[in-house]
């Protein structure tokens, strides 16, 4: 099965800090870094090192461009479908990391000049079955473009609906599996899952709202999911958490890898916390994805 991942590529500047600045403060951070990321590109860089057969559509500008498109294929992902534009930054992602925990100021450049042609260009070559991967990182016109043109083709569609924004009816009605973190599920529904009772409660408001499979991204409090009316919850992975950036592309790419595997929904949601669980313990974003006999051997 190909995996085909329309979405968004980022050059992530990344900086430490011992706290959030107040307004008008300027203060010392440590451990400066530049790393790709970009939520379309972390996943499909996951993909690419757990083993499946992924391609990237998506834009890069002239400013980061070659470095973005060189790691994809670095890790494994088809960038034929990733066009490099004139007079246009890449995506820039300016993240602030406090405790492990990361705070994410977007400058979307070339990410917002993807268009129906170069997705035309990209799904002409996909087959039914095969996985369509989106986000919400692009024009949300596009992500309905995609995700519609892949139902047409009969293939399988899953929105990560990152970073969390109103979405039409038709968006939610061709996601075949909607996999929010908890803090999109609370703002798609309203209630903030934390357990089996809020878990089921979320997946029941957006099931409500046309969503057909639902999984839900608990942070230390596992993963849990609704497909086919059954529910399945998995516990996370013990893991010392020191940056937990694409820790949420990790899981979803892990789980798209398994499923387009054959897997079960349990086999790939105990892969894909497995996976995420390593991401967590190195700092940055595609670079510290785990490999496939990485989780293997876990
Ligand atoms: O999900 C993590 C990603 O969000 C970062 O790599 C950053 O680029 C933003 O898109």
């Amino acid at each position: 099965m190909k995996i085909f991942v329309v979405g968004s590529l980022n050059m992530d500047l990344v900086i430490k800090a011992p706290y959030m600045p107040e307004n008008g403060v300027t203060m010392h951070g440590e451990g400066f870094m530049t790393n790709p990321g970009g939520k379309g590109a972390n996943q499909a860089a996951a993909i690419g090192k757990l083993g499946g057969e992924v391609y990237m559509v998506g834009c890069v500008g002239e400013a980061f461009g070659d470095e973005l498109k060189t790691t994809l294929c670095k890790y494994g992902v088809h960038t034929r479908y990733v066009d490099k534009l004139k007079g246009v930054s890449s995506g820039i992602a300016v993240i602030v990391v406090v405790d492990g925990d990361n705070r994410i100021i977007l400058d979307a450049g070339a990410n917002g000049k993807v268009d129906a042609a170069l997705i035309d260009k990209a799904l002409a070559s996909a087959e039914r079955g095969d996985y369509l991967v989106t986000q919400l990182e692009i024009e949300q016109d596009m992500v309905a473009y995609a995700l519609k043109s892949a139902k047409e083709k009969g293939m399988t569609t899953i929105l990560n609906p990152a970073p969390a924004a109103k979405v039409s009816e038709e968006i939610l009605a061709n996601s075949d599996f909607f996999i929010p973190n908890q803090s999109e599920a609370e703002f798609y529904t309203g209630i903030y899952p934390k357990d089996e009772a809020s878990a089921q409660a979320c997946a029941k408001a957006l099931a409500a709202q046309g969503v057909k499979n639902v999984v839900i991204t608990m942070g230390g409090e596992g993963s849990a999911c609704v497909c086919d009316g059954n529910y399945e919850k998995v516990d996370c992975f013990p893991a010392q958490a020191i940056d937990t950036t694409a820790a949420g592309d990790t899981y979803v790419g892990a789980l798209v890898t398994k499923l387009a595997e054959g897997a079960s929904m349990r086999e790939a949601m105990i892969f894909a916390s497995k996976a995420s669980s390593i991401t967590v313990t190195r700092r940055g974003a595609q670079q510290s994805i785990p490999y496939r006999n990485e989780v293997d051997t876990l």
